[in-house]
């Protein structure tokens, strides 16, 4: 271990949104890689199962409920998080949710309602862990953020506006952190198969999809499977002191045309 970037074996890890999706792929690669991990979400039920079968195969695991609303829930499972694990090394700030809606109809309490879980949710998390980290010289916060932040698209506009505030945040913090020791990272996916938008009507959601063809948003129909950001987040987690990879953007690739003779 090098004097000038010290770091432990063990890297107790925190997944927030770990019950479904990227989440819960990320927390089997990272517990599959070695590290320790604390599992957040409101659905603690499917956290056990994960948690279980993380310790069947020889990793360690813990489960806490969070909301990431509330800021007690959220100093609760930190706490949690802590007791069960000891100090957390890598936090992924992963956990998010996605409602369709037309932005001039959609009501303000709703609109604050999501920039609360997107932004100010991430915010709670940063200041249950990074503080301690920052005092220890080192550890990661990986942000999970969108494709939407950098390309809005329509019927959405709280969920973009959230994931643009989320890597505004996380760009600002990225400065304030260097030569802190602590690597902020985004990892920014594109279309991904998950729970997400598993809740949308179905007519809103075909009406929302062909609106994105509409506007070149939606240019082939491939989706990546979670374990795509999985993998990307674990390279991010695992790359080595005195490298840090602040930002990755993970789409899937487009099905590739037939060769000219087959058609
Ligand atoms: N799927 C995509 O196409 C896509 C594309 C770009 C970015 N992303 C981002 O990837 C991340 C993971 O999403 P996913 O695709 O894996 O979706 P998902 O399967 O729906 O998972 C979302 C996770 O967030 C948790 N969550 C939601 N609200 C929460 C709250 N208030 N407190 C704590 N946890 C909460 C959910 O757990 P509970 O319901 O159990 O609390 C669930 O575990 C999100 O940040 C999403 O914005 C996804």
């Amino acid at each position: 271990m090098s004097a000038r970037y010290p770091r432990p074996e063990r890297r107790p890890a925190v997944v927030t949104g770990a019950s479904s999706g990227i989440g819960a792929a990320t927390a089997l690669a990272l517990a599959a890689v070695g590290h320790p991990v604390a599992l957040g979400a409101r659905r603690t039920e499917r956290l056990e199962a994960l948690a279980a079968s993380i310790r069947e195969s020889g990793g360690e695991a813990v489960v806490a409920p969070l909301d990431l609303t509330e800021p007690d829930a959220v100093e609760a499972f930190a706490a949690a998080a802590r007791e069960g694990l000891g100090e957390i090394e890598t936090v992924v700030s992963n956990a998010g949710a996605v409602a369709p809606g037309t932005t001039h109809e959609v009501s303000s309490e709703r609109f604050a309602r999501e920039l609360d879980l997107a932004v100010v949710g991430a915010h709670r998390l940063v200041r249950a862990f990074v503080p301690a980290m920052v005092e220890r010289q080192r550890g990661d916060l990986v942000v999970v953020s969108s494709d939407v932040a950098v390309r809005a698209r329509p019927f959405m506009a709280a969920y973009a506006a959230g994931k643009w505030g989320l890597e505004g945040m996380a760009h600002a913090l990225q400065m304030e952190l260097e030569g802190t020791g602590v690597r902020c990272s985004i990892v920014r996916p594109g279309p991904t198969w998950s729970e997400m938008g598993s809740d949308w009507d179905a007519e809103e959601g075909a009406f929302v999809l062909d609106q994105w063809v509409r506007f070149g948003l939606a240019r082939h129909p491939h989706f990546l499977k979670p374990q795509a950001l999985a993998d990307a987040i674990t390279y991010v987690v695992q790359a080595p002191r005195g490298v840090h990879v602040s930002l990755i953007e993970v789409n899937p690739e487009a099905p590739v045309d037939a060769p000219e003779e087959s058609r």
